[in-house]
């Protein structure tokens, strides 16, 4: 692609969820590189109803294959295109018993609505200070963007929940797994959180990292 066509596209989508936009919406087309304001618009012409519906969050998630023993299916922009510009995203999670969404962050802000069974959700804010809360069935509880949140399953059966989130790309951060995951020494991880090199090695193991 060349910079004549970034530079049309560009002003386009970040115009896009102002009031004076002049589109209904934009399907992603990854046949081009995401920008910041998202992906560039598909022709409207090739579009039917199928482009605007996902059906990727109706089956009860297998849990019993994460370390936390939790699923997310999540309706981001890259799963489900139509979201793209929109400024929202929906996931849905399964909890298994004894499990939990593990503490993370993400770029917006969060609703949960749960569905089934009891968790502890919570936040840590900037202060430190942690808002955590026992919600069941039909209780809300918001989680503020950017802060450190999280959500254990306390019941003695599965837990499900529905989340929505203000972005259609909420850029999910989990903190144990991106500590594990990456190729840092051994010595520089210990340095920035204090931890025991055999707890960095577990986390490392469990998570794929190198070094
Ligand atoms: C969940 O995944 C595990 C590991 O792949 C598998 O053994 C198990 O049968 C799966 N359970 C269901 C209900 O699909
Ligand atoms: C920040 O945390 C400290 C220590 O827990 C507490 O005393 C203080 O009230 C908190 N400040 C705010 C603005 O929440």
């Amino acid at each position: 692609m060349d910079l004549t066509k970034i530079l049309i596209i560009f002003p386009l989508l970040v115009s896009f969820t102002s009031a004076t936009s002049v589109i209904d919406f934009c399907v992603a087309d990854f046949n081009f590189p995401v920008t910041p304001a998202g992906y560039p618009c598909r022709n409207p012409a090739s579009l039917t109803a199928d482009d605007f519906v996902y059906s990727g969050l109706g089956v009860v998630g297998n849990t019993t294959v994460d370390h936390f023993n939790f699923h997310g299916a999540i309706a981001t922009d890259l799963t489900f295109p139509a979201l793209n510009g929109l400024g929202l995203s929906l996931a849905r999670l399964d909890i298994g018993v004894g499990g939990a969404v593990p503490i993370h962050s993400h770029r917006v802000s969060e609703v949960i609505l749960m569905i089934e069974g009891t968790i502890i959700a919570g936040f840590i804010d900037s202060n430190n200070t942690a808002y955590y809360k026992t919600l069941n069935k039909g209780d809300v509880m918001i989680f503020p963007h950017t802060l450190l949140h999280f959500q254990v399953n306390v019941g003695d059966a599965p837990a499900l929940a529905f989340v929505s989130l203000n972005s259609a790309n909420p850029g999910f951060q989990f903190t144990t797994t991106s500590i594990g995951a990456n190729d840092l020494p051994i010595e520089i991880i210990q340095r920035i959180t204090l931890f025991d090199a055999a707890q960095v090695q577990k986390l490392k193991g469990l998570f794929g990292g190198t070094n």
